[in-house]
């Protein structure tokens, strides 16, 4: 199971990088708006800060033949450069041409599993399941996430199913137990996830530290060599 970033703010992600949670990176037109104007200048700072990890970038004409040729502008920004198509009729016309060119794209805004399942026939590399859309307009989401990864397993597709439009950390852990290739999270939930629960964690560490501190240990090299009276207490042990 992966773990991607779906921000786009390079701050957020140099922190997570340092904290290595990022496994890849998403970003959709509304995510872009956050950062800038223009899409291949904010692309291309993300590949250059990471690299080595697929980034995924979506293109924004609604036509065929336009996508084909954003897809194609997106696609140059690197090797491991992802293109994000809708889940429409004309986008996934581009699916097979971009495939052929062995341009990765990601179908995304899916919401059923049918239309995952299309995608992933057509040719689509990855389906962006947005499963935490779904539960707040009433569905469970997650069940259409485990039908999408039974489906893939099944046939054995290649498609790798990303769970996106993760609300907070219950979510990560519940598309993880229905076995997501990938979920991709909002700097703020990874952030949620360490600092909600903090609190008891603290408690815990502090409760470590309180006892420590009253026996009077201590770390230091010297502990690696016996002291004199280590020595002689091992000693006696070994007579
Ligand atoms: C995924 O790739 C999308 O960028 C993202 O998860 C969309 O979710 P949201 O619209 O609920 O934020």
């Amino acid at each position: 199971m992966k773990l991607f970033a779906d921000t786009a703010d390079l701050t957020e992600l140099k922190e997570l990088k340092e904290l290595g949670l990022v496994n890849g990176v998403t970003t959709n037109p509304q995510i872009i708006s956050h950062s800038g104007k223009n899409l291949l200048k904010i692309l291309g700072s993300i590949v250059d800060l990471l690299p080595n990890l697929p980034v995924v970038g979506m293109v924004v004409a609604t036509d065929t033949k336009t996508m084909i040729k954003e897809a194609r502008m997106i696609n140059s920004i690197g090797p491991n450069m992802i293109i994000k198509l809708p889940a429409t009729i004309e986008a996934t016309k581009a699916i097979p041409v971009l495939a052929e060119e062995n341009i990765k794209v990601c179908s995304t805004c899916i919401v059923t599993a049918a239309q995952a399942v299309l995608a992933a026939k057509a040719g689509a590399a990855y389906t962006a399941l947005f499963t935490g859309q779904l539960d707040i307009i009433g569905y469970k989401g997650v069940d259409t996430l485990r039908d999408i990864v039974n489906i893939y397993g099944h046939f054995n597709l290649k498609t790798q199913v990303i769970a996106a439009s993760v609300k907070k950390p219950q979510d990560i852990v519940d598309y993880a137990l229905v076995g997501a290739h990938i979920i991709t999270i909002p700097y703020q939930v990874f952030m949620d996830a360490f600092s909600r629960a903090l609190p008891l964690t603290q408690y815990f560490v502090d409760t470590f530290y309180r006892d420590w501190e009253k026996a009077g240990c201590y770390i230091t090299d010297e502990t690696i060599s016996l002291g004199k009276k280590d020595e002689e207490d091992l000693n006696k042990i070994l007579a």
